[in-house]
């Protein structure tokens, strides 16, 4: 089928090996990557385009970004390293972020940390056994005046006290 051939051809030329079932994701980065016209400078938004695409911020995915940015790995995994938001390891299918700020920690950001541990098992960086939920820490997300804060996915919730920290949580089954 052209289409099919079209994808085989892209792939191969940018070197890699990939799926068939992931052809249209790698196409979708790609056309990023065309957006920005393959500028290293992108690099910040390329890699939000990828994890969004492919979840988490796999090896072969960041190898291809490095070739199309003519950028090198090392580089690109600074960068991942250095911001809270990147992942390099699968997530879970809901996000919880504690907001780690001035703000948030004075307001018992910490004893969040240590009842989302309590609760879920898990300390920031990993996800649950069952896949469900990822906990992260972050730096402050722009609601100070309701620290300490919680992010669920896309959802802020302020005020959260360690004692309503389950019925937060576990409103994302
Ligand atoms: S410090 Fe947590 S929202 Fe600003």
């Amino acid at each position: 089928m052209p289409t099919q051939l079209a994808h085989i051809e892209s792939v191969s030329r940018s070197g890699a090996t990939v799926a068939a079932s992931e052809f249209p994701l790698f196409d979708e980065l790609n056309a990023t990557i065309a957006h920005f016209d393959h500028s290293p400078k992108a690099l910040i938004q390329v890699l939000h385009r990828a994890q969004e695409l492919f979840g988490y911020l796999r090896e072969d995915v960041i190898d291809h970004v490095s070739r199309e940015l003519r950028l090198p790995v090392s580089k690109i995994n600074g960068v991942i390293g250095f911001y809270s938001f990147f992942s390099r390891v699968p997530q879970g299918k809901h996000t919880v972020t504690v907001c780690m700020g001035t703000a948030c920690y004075v307001r018992g950001a910490d004893q969040l940390v240590r009842g989302l541990n309590k609760l879920l098992g898990v300390e920031p960086g990993d996800t649950t056994s069952d896949g469900r939920y990822s906990v992260r820490c972050a730096r402050c997300v722009g609601a100070c005046g309701l620290a300490p804060v919680l992010v669920i996915d896309d959802d802020v919730h302020g005020n959260v006290q360690t004692a309503r920290l389950k019925n937060v949580v576990r409103q994302y089954k």
